[in-house]
């Protein structure tokens, strides 16, 4: 949302001065009101012309024209107005909405309105999405630009990846590799918007996901995760999860790239950024939720792995509450996979005592009036681990009778 509007405002404002221009200038509104609709406010015009800057100084010097407002058809009021309602022309909805906003402007004049902005846009050729975009690869491809313009069109594509069309459109323009092979950058910062680009195309969408798998990108981030640069590190670990969520292709070649010994490393050392301890922990629920609802599929023998399963039960006695909340979680869905054993979670990891230690904690927090329902919250599901927990254990620990 926040894309369009930024990525466009340079042109929404030469297509608003333009309107103003031809407005004042008379030739758009063919008899219906041009003088009143230059009282609605629209003296930001670029007019060049003498005749036009005198008929606008003569419209501003009338204070009679200012008191009409009874007959206010529909003029721009606002340069903001205008610039909504222009925006709003596609979407009937919204249209209504605006018409409702503007005093006594009938659907049908709206209509007309809607028609010769149309027809502005058109004739202005503005630019669409997939021509920025392709402005901005084509710089981003160009090594003989100096690095702001490289900078800026990485941004640009940030804002303009949001949307899931412009996501769709980018391997097509030939973007997706520029920006994987920008991920060998020397500078830092190229690397880091290039993987955040990545992980914003990639997120909830297969059809990228799959793309980005097959040109390499995946190897080349989880790399990155470990930089010593912790936004990069950051923005690695986002486009990583974020490509193979939910994408069992794509988490084949995690393993396969040794991905669980990374998020053991990540999960085991208490000096490493808290929040990629956070969303390496996240990751690892999201990888065992996709198996749990995954029928048929080979068993990953990282998951049963004790060394693992207890730094992740470790991370409940991080001062972290997010982290620990997260860890919880993970470990929800740990207890459901039927490879992890019970009494690995019970003598080795230590479970029963690290719930017991969350449940004392939980209750102090509760005291804190602001923390209360917060601290409710992860009782219930600190609660309903212990549940499966035991559910579990017993399984495994029934006297026969
Ligand atoms: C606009 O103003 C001009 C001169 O002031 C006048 O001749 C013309 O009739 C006006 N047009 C409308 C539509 O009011
Ligand atoms: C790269 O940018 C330079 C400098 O603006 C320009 O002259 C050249 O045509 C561009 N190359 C390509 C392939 O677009
Ligand atoms: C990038 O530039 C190279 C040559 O400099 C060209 O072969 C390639 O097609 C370009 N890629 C895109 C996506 O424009
Ligand atoms: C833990 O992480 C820190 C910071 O990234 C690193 O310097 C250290 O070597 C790591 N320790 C182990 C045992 O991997």
């Amino acid at each position: 949302m926040g894309s369009r509007s930024r990525s466009s405002v340079a042109i929404w404002t030469v297509l608003l001065a333009w309107v103003g221009m031809t407005i004042i200038g008379g030739e758009m509104t063919k008899g219906e009101g041009a003088n009143k609709s230059a009282s609605g406010g629209l003296f930001w015009s670029t007019a060049k012309e003498e005749g036009d800057l005198a008929r606008k100084a003569e419209v501003e010097d009338s204070t009679e024209v200012f008191n009409q407002k009874d007959d206010f058809d529909g003029g721009f009021s606002s340069l903001d107005g205008m610039l909504q309602w222009s925006i709003g022309h596609s979407d009937p909805a919204k249209l209504k909405e605006t018409a409702e906003n503007v005093q006594r402007l009938s659907p049908d004049k709206l209509k007309k309105r809607q028609m010769e902005i149309k027809e502005l846009v058109e004739r202005l050729k503005m630019p669409s999405d997939a021509q920025l975009m392709q402005i901005a690869i084509d710089d981003l491809n160009n090594s003989s630009l100096p690095s702001e313009y490289h900078h800026r069109a990485l941004q640009e594509l940030l804002i303009l990846v949001e949307q899931i069309d412009n996501a769709n459109d980018l391997h097509k323009l030939g973007g997706l590799s520029v920006i994987i092979r920008e991920l060998n950058n020397p500078d830092p910062e190229i690397r880091t918007t290039s993987a955040w680009i990545l992980g914003e195309a990639c997120q909830n969408n297969p059809v990228v996901q799959k793309q980005v798998l097959e040109l390499g990108g995946l190897a080349k981030l989880m790399k990155m995760v470990k930089s010593s640069f912790l936004e990069e590190a950051r923005k690695a670990l986002y486009a990583v999860s974020a490509l193979i969520r939910n994408n069992l292709d794509g988490q084949e070649l995690f393993y396969a790239e040794t991905g669980d010994l990374m998020l053991q490393d990540i999960l085991s050392n208490s000096s490493i950024d808290i929040r990629i301890r956070r969303k390496s922990v996240s990751l690892v629920a999201d990888l065992v939720e996709c198996r749990l609802q995954t029928r048929n599929i080979a068993e990953q023998p990282f998951f049963s792995n004790r060394f693992f399963l207890r730094s992740v039960v470790d991370l409940t006695a991080s001062t972290d509450l997010d982290l620990q909340e997260k860890a919880l979680v993970a470990i929800k869905n740990l207890l459901q996979l039927k490879t992890t054993e019970a009494l690995v979670f019970k003598d080795f990891c230590g479970l029963d005592g690290a719930l017991h230690r969350m449940r004392q904690q939980l209750q102090q927090l509760m005291a804190e009036e602001y923390l209360r329902d917060y601290a409710l919250d992860v009782e219930s599901l600190r609660r309903e681990v212990e549940l499966i927990f035991h559910g579990k254990l017993e399984k495994v620990t029934q006297v026969p009778t």
